[in-house]
């Protein structure tokens, strides 16, 4: 089924291929992939766990030798692992790097900020992908949401920041994209559109990271900058015990579509979605 994927996608990418080429692209938050028989490529296919991260890699590292895929993750051995597993199971084209980046440290944003300017003397994309979510049955309310806010929010925004002057410096094509939920949409959550939250500050976490991105918009200076929020949909990962429905490459997809299309086509900044049968981003209401 993955392999069906992979040669559906390079088909009906073929076009758009060269509007990829040559990118420098941070996805944070994209170590996680899992397989438990790491020699069987056969059986990998069919028991492969990824992360939306990595699943985003997957997508983009097959498109072109000429672009840069930089794994942003706490964890360096994590990242190399997973740079492992994706040659492993598919044909990966693109140069493969990890750099070490905790969101919730401003001195680890700033150090792998200064490493890809260093290193990779460019950023055109950076994908925030990176968060978290905390049980709150008998927590401490006020220190649940500290800390999934200082994360998803404060963490997201401040690497944006970080990563904004270079990105500026060096690229005719910058785009960020945070990984974002339809569990922010607030339209839908009045509406009655989803299932109550077990945790609500995730949900209320990314209605903020919405916020905070548009912000971010109509500041003078990333007037050149495109951002778009996405809703991966419910993904089958560590984040929900893979009691998800989607697959993540599934849930990947309406990051790579935003990244291969142009730039000047009139799509406006908001929270896109893929679900279904149709195969076009939709808004999702904020
Ligand atoms: N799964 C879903 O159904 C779903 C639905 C809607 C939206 N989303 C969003 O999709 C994104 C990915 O979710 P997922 O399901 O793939 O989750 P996941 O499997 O738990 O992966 C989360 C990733 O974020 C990394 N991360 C967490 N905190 C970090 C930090 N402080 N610094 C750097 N990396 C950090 C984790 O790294 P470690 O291995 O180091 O922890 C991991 O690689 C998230 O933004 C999530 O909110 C998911």
């Amino acid at each position: 089924m993955q392999i069906e994927k992979k040669y559906k996608y390079v088909i009906t990418n073929y076009f758009t291929l060269n509007r990829m080429s040559g990118k420098t692209i941070l996805v944070i938050g994209a170590n996680k992939g899992w397989a438990p028989t790491p020699w069987a490529t056969f059986i990998i296919l069919r028991q492969l766990t990824l992360g939306i991260g990595l699943a985003i890699v997957q997508r983009l590292a097959v498109i072109s030798s000429k672009d840069t895929i930089i794994l942003g993750c706490r964890d360096k051995e994590k990242g190399l692992d997973a740079i492992q597993l994706l040659r492993a199971i598919c044909n990966t084209k693109a140069h493969l790097d990890v750099v070490c980046i905790d969101i919730e440290s401003e001195a680890s944003v700033q150090a792998a900020a200064k490493e890809v300017r260093e290193k990779h003397k460019r950023l055109d994309v950076l994908v925030n992908n990176a968060a978290i979510a905390l049980l709150e049955k008998d927590a401490d309310i006020r220190d649940v949401y500290g800390k999934v806010f200082a994360s998803n929010v404060g963490g997201v925004i401040s690497t944006c920041e970080a990563f904004l002057p270079l990105m500026r410096d060096t690229s005719a094509d910058a785009r960020i994209i945070q990984v974002s939920s339809a569990r922010g949409s607030l339209t839908r959550i009045a509406e009655g559109k989803m299932p109550p939250a077990r945790v609500v500050s995730y949900g209320a976490s990314k209605a903020a990271l919405n916020c905070a991105t548009l912000e971010l918009v109509r500041r003078e200076e990333n007037r050149n900058v495109l951002f778009q929020m996405v809703s991966p949909g419910h993904c089958r990962t560590d984040f929900n015990n893979n009691t998800g429905k989607k697959d993540p490459l599934d849930g990947a997809l309406v990051v790579e579509k935003l990244l291969l299309e142009e730039r000047d086509n009139g799509r406006p900044c908001g929270m896109w979605e893929i679900e279904g049968d149709n195969t076009e981003p939709q808004l999702v209401p904020w």
